[in-house]
Order: structure tokens, then sequence, then C-alpha cells
């Protein structure tokens, strides 16, 4: 297949980039025609050679031409057919079988980030794996104080004989530390996250969640705590008629210290936050000890502030109405698809969190 109009013929005729492939390789690849006329040359007399070595070439030129032509309208054909046969509506409705659903867990986070967001508070992080002096010492739970015993910790080994053991973290308290040191003051921050203790019941289990608060300002009283929690805990649970009551108590990060109650109704027989047939308590509360404001590097004449933690759990429990804590974390796909949000839901204030 010498003949440049075979080869140019049989190019155009190529329907796909298979057939031109086998047109390329017969011409051009190690056994092809044109490549076989390129090794004819060396063994011409110099004469011959100059006579033909050009039209070799010329025709080598054409044919590869001719193909790479041939390939790119073959590859906008293809391209063409692809986009009008694989068109898709993107103003079509979202397909109604979802196959997977957000853990009310992860839920009840974002609703809390977008309640807070909202009062000009960011979300702050710290490790599930924490050392002594952030878990307790930091948050004036000095070794041997009564109240490191409140909580039953787990302790891992150490990595050298010398280090002192690291815990799991208690509670999200740390993070307040934390965030104090690398953020300074003003702060306004929420840190939710998993915490661990040694316990294991209906109501606990070893791992569950926390949301601590931590705000750190100047001329910060009880009454800004408050005011915060109530408007928290009324977008939250999405009514206006969210009770609290501040009972005096003890924490070793706060004083003074306050348990937070709220007022509950029976509704169609289980009790719902609102209303003031009875109360239940749901988080821990203070004004931030001067030696916690010291320990994140601040001057406690200078600032001041209040920190609160909460059960995420719990809260998810009180609102969407689950009995048993242990079954937020079986992974039971029924639970999930019963408890679980669509993930395109995303809670936002203005459109009630929940909804
Ligand atoms: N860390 C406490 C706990 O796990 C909860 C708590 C109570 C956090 C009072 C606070 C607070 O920030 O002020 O039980």
């Amino acid at each position: 297949m010498t003949d440049a109009k075979t080869m140019l013929d049989r190019i155009a005729a190529a329907e796909n980039l298979g057939d031109l492939e086998a047109v390329r390789v017969s011409a051009l690849g190690k056994a092809g025609s044109i490549t076989a006329l390129l090794k004819s040359l060396g063994s011409m007399d110099a004469e011959t050679r100059a006579a033909e070595g050009p039209k070799i070439h010329a025709l080598r030129e054409r044919v590869t031409g001719a193909i790479a032509d041939r390939k790119a309208a073959l590859e906008a054909t293809e391209l063409e057919r692809k986009l009008a046969t694989e068109k898709i509506d993107l103003s079509l409705p979202a397909p109604e079988t979802i196959a997977g659903t957000v853990h009310p867990v992860s839920q009840v986070m974002d609703e809390l980030a977008e309640i807070f967001a909202d009062l000009g508070f960011s979300v702050a992080e710290g490790p599930e794996i924490e050392t002594q002096w952030y878990n307790f010492t930091a948050l004036n739970m000095p070794e041997n104080h009564p109240a490191r015993a409140m909580q039953d910790t787990f302790y891992l080994e150490p990595r050298a004989p010398e280090e002192e053991p690291r815990v799991l973290r208690t509670h999200t308290s740390p993070v307040q530390i934390r965030a104090g040191e690398s953020l300074g003051g003003p702060l306004y921050v929420i840190a939710p996250g998993r915490v661990y203790r040694s316990d294991s019941d209906a109501t606990h289990t070893p791992m569950f969640h926390q949301v601590e608060g931590l705000v750190i300002d100047k001329a910060i009283t009880l009454g800004h705590l408050k005011w915060t929690l109530e408007t928290f805990l009324k977008a939250f649970f999405e009514r206006e008629d969210v009770v609290l009551r501040m009972r005096p108590s003890y924490f070793p990060f706060t004083e003074p210290s306050a348990e937070v109650d709220v007022g509950w109704s029976m509704v169609k027989g289980r009790r719902v936050v609102g209303g003031q047939e009875g109360w239940m308590e749901v988080l821990g509360s203070g004004m931030v000890h001067p030696r916690v404001i010291a320990n994140c590097g601040l001057d406690p004449e200078e600032w001041q502030g209040f920190a609160f933690g909460c059960g995420i759990d719990r809260l998810a429990m009180l609102k969407y109405g689950m009995e048993d804590l242990r079954a937020f974390f079986d992974g039971d796909i029924r639970w999930l698809k019963h408890y679980g949000f669509r993930a395109l839901d995303v809670p936002t204030l203005s459109g009630s969190v929940g909804a």
C-alpha cells in the first residue's frame, strides 16, 4: 500500500479511531509500507536517493498530516455524540432514594454551630488524647484533687517510662485552655466533640459527646451567661417557652458554678422541653475561675468569662425523642434511617435549625 491515493482514501474512509489506527500502523508502523520505503533509501545510490528521498518524505508528511486531521475530526464527532446523548438536566429534583443519612449527633453539632455562629461564636477543637495538664491540672484540678475522681478516666500506657500517662479526654473543657492559649481574648467559642469515661449503662456509654462553650472578654457577668444559654436553648428546642433555672453547684474550673435545669411538660405521654411541669438538668456552667484564665495565658485582673458544658447526645435525645443512648452507637441501619437526617437539609437558623 504505497500508493498515496489509496492511503489517503483509506484514511478518509476510517469510521472510527480503531480503523484509523489500523491504517496508521499499515503505513507508518514498524512493518508499515512507508517505513519500508524510508528503509530502502539506505540501499539506493546517491542519485536515486536524491530523487526519491524528498518524494518519500513528502509522502510520509502527507499521510501523517491526513491521519492527524482525520483523528481530530473523529474525536470531534465522538464528543458531539457524547454531548448529545449524555445530557443531564441539572434542574431536575434529586432522586428520592438517598442512601445515607446524617447521624443525629452530627446534626445536633451542625445545629449548635449554626446557632452559636449567629451569636458570634466560632468552633474550636482539641485532641481526644489529652495530657493530664490540659484535661485536669490547667482546669484547676491539681493531682490528688478529689474532683479528678468525679470522672472515670481512661489512662493510656505511657510511651516512655518517664512520661506521664496521657488520658482520653473526659470532657471538652480542655479545649478552653487550648483555645485561650492560641487565640487569646476576647474569645467566643464552642467546642463540640467526643469524650470518654469508663462507664456503661442505658444512659452512659464509654464514648459520648459534649459541647463546651467559652467566652472571655472584659466585664462579663453571670447575666451574659444566663442570656446566652436561654437564647441558645430557645433556638435549639425551637420553642419560646423554654424556662431555665440555675442552681448553685461546684465545678473546679468555674467560680461561682451553676447547674442549669430546663422546664419540661408532658406532650402525648412524652416529656418535652418547654413549659414548667417539672425540671431536668441539661448543663453545667459558671464564671471561669481566675486560675483557668491565667492558665490560658491571660491576666485574670483584666479578663473575665463564662463557660458551660453540655451533653450533645442528651440534647439530641430530648429534641428528637430517642430513649436509649446505646442505640446511638450501634450502627443499626434501621435506627439510622429512622432518626437520621437528609444530607441536603443543612440546619439554618432562619429555617428553624432542626427543620
Ligand atoms: N466539664 C464538665 C463535665 O464534663 C461540664 C462543665 C461544667 C463544663 C461547667 C463547663 C462548666 O465549662 O462551666 O461534667
